[in-house]
């Protein structure tokens, strides 16, 4: 990251210079309107099986706007883009256990899954020369509209930018869903600009929701970045468990910029046949909440730093049964794994940071509210420059007479 940054201030400053903090940010030629300043955060999280929408107010309330579960070509798509855009291979049908599953017939033959008249049905498949396939960014682009739409009715205004947070998976990437969110003019808050991060991963997004690595001077580049300059990297275990996969990874997250620095996870597993449907479907479900609590297990071994942190989020994480195996899961480690007092404070999904949370959230929200807190801390920074103090006070008169005056 240190050396993308002095890259890409070596591309974009005119003035050479030869040391990082010697190089200031140019000072903005204009100040941002206090429409745009003011505007909510509106943040999106596409999980492999629904998306949800959060919006964050510039006065600090947080609301939980929609959950909406993906279409099957969602699924489809998703569980594709997870498995690296291979077709689905028979041991891995994890995903189509779920209530969309008739409605995968045709489907599921043309991916080859064991299906009693497997070759009638390729044939029949063949015959009908499946519709045209729908391209996978217009799959995305109408989850995305969808979200765009009940977020407009809750902050009774059009919607023209929005983050949008995922998880780890290489293949959903920023190209892609930038190009979903053109098809809607809507402007990403990610990959915009060359000094904040292309992507926000899920466990960042959690990672801030909670209160954690979030500078206070977001309003400055570098000072943003100062302040975590001292602060022990933390190590954090993130699982998201939805009723149609099991997501966990672990990253090391850097606070510091208007969130954090990085945009990937260093290690992570997804399971389909993991997921909370699929297991109370199973004829016997210990087997697989064994499977789960020896995943998680043996994850978490194999991290190379000891799991200083702990985070949960997704629709099915608030299970009972789920909560005991993840309980069983830990405590089967020992102390150069993770640190012991950890387990409680995840399990309230309570923050402990710098900006401590009243309430627990939802944590089927959890990863769309860092992601609108990410939009509502990026729309009052300017990409290239830093506004000066005059700044404040045109919009503290634009707002009181509504007059619009930009220029300095
Ligand atoms: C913050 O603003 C929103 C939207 O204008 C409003 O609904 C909410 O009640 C406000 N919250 C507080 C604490 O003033």
């Amino acid at each position: 990251m240190w050396l993308t940054r002095i890259f890409a201030l070596a591309a974009f400053s005119i003035v050479p210079c030869y040391a990082f903090y010697d190089c200031p940010r140019a000072r903005c030629e204009t100040c941002l309107p206090a429409n745009t300043y003011d505007a909510p955060g509106v943040g999106f999280d596409l999980t492999p099986s629904y998306g949800t929408s959060a919006v964050h107010y510039s006065n600090g309330t947080v609301v939980d706007v929609i959950q909406i579960p993906g279409k099957p070509e969602y699924l489809e798509l998703m569980t594709r883009l997870a498995k690296g855009g291979k077709p689905v291979l028979i041991e891995d049908q994890g995903i189509f256990q779920s209530s969309y599953f008739k409605l995968f017939s045709l489907l599921d033959s043309f991916l080859g899954f064991p299906f009693p008249a497997r070759a009638g049905w390729r044939w029949l498949n063949e015959m009908l020369k499946r519709p045209v396939e729908v391209d996978d960014i217009t799959i995305i682009s109408e989850m995305l509209r969808d979200l765009q739409l009940t977020t407009e009715k809750q902050i009774l205004q059009g919607l023209n930018r929005v983050a949008i947070t995922t998880p780890d998976i290489q293949t959903l990437n920023s190209e892609m869903i930038n190009s979903a969110l053109q098809e809607l003019d809507l402007q990403p808050w990610t990959g915009d600009c060359p000094w904040y991060p292309r992507r926000l991963v899920e466990a960042d997004a959690v990672y801030a929701a909670s209160g954690h690595g979030l500078c206070k001077n977001y309003h400055d580049l570098w000072q943003c970045t100062d302040e975590f300059e001292w602060a022990s990297s933390p190590t954090i275990l993130f699982v998201s468990f939805t009723r149609q996969l099991l997501y966990t990874s672990i990253t090391t997250p850097i606070g510091g910029e208007a969130l954090l620095r990085f945009a990937y996870d260093d290690m992570k597993f997804l399971d389909f046949e993991l997921g909370l449907d699929r297991i109370l479907e199973a004829d016997n479900p210990d087997l697989l909440w064994a499977r789960l609590r020896e995943q998680i297990k043996r994850f978490s071994l194999s991290s190379e730093f000891r799991i200083t942190g702990f985070l949960l989020a997704g629709e099915s994480t608030t299970d009972p049964l789920f909560l005991t195996n993840l309980k069983d899961a830990l405590a089967g480690l020992s102390e150069p794994h993770i640190e012991s007092k950890i387990v409680p404070f995840a399990l309230m999904g309570s923050a402990q940071g710098e900006n401590p949370i009243e309430k627990p959230m939802d944590l089927t929200f959890a990863a769309a509210r860092g992601a609108a807190l990410y939009a509502r801390r990026r729309q009052e920074v300017q990409c290239d420059c830093s506004e000066p103090e005059e700044c404040t006070l045109l919009r503290q008169k634009e707002r009181s007479d509504g007059q619009v005056k930009l220029d300095l």
